[in-house]
């Protein structure tokens, strides 16, 4: 399966798109002035929210995926990764960074999921399943 664009409104997980929007305000990035949320649901209904974190030494930064999945993982989630939604600044959705990419692929690896990752952009939002952005990944189980 390859993406799938829907305007905002026929979007089943407006809930989850608003946590991400909402994630976003908390932003903490004086240095690019780029704010990203993000928010992750699920399979027992749970959301856990994300934003990015900069950091004077500016190549520190942490994006908003990889700081939502901490937080999860933080609090013993290990699994049941249905859905991330990622809403940034820009009128075009963006798609999460390589590292968050991989950082997302382990969640999911453990708990057996391949999330829909929705790219929230101002007029569209982007519906691409976590197996697509990135392919042939390597993950818990390539350790053998
Ligand atoms: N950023 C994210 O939080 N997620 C992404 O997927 C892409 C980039 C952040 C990192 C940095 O704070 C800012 O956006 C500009 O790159």
């Amino acid at each position: 399966m390859s993406a799938i664009e829907l305007p905002e409104s026929e979007m089943p997980d407006a809930e989850l798109v608003q946590a991400a929007r909402a994630a976003a305000e908390q932003s903490y990035s004086p240095y690019s002035r780029f704010a990203v949320g993000a928010a992750l649901r699920f399979a027992d209904g749970s959301v856990v929210t994300g934003t990015n974190i900069e950091n004077a030494s500016y190549g520190l930064a942490l994006c908003a995926e990889t700081v939502a999945v901490a937080k999860a993982m933080a609090e013993g989630v290990r699994g049941g990764l249905e859905a991330v939604a990622v809403v940034g600044p820009t009128a075009d959705p963006i798609t999460p960074c390589g590292r968050c990419r991989q950082v997302l692929n382990e969640l999911a690896q453990l708990g057996g999921t391949d999330p829909v990752v929705l790219c929230v952009g101002a007029e569209e939002v982007r519906s691409i399943p976590l197996s697509v952005l990135l392919p042939h990944a390597f993950g818990p189980a390539s350790l053998g």
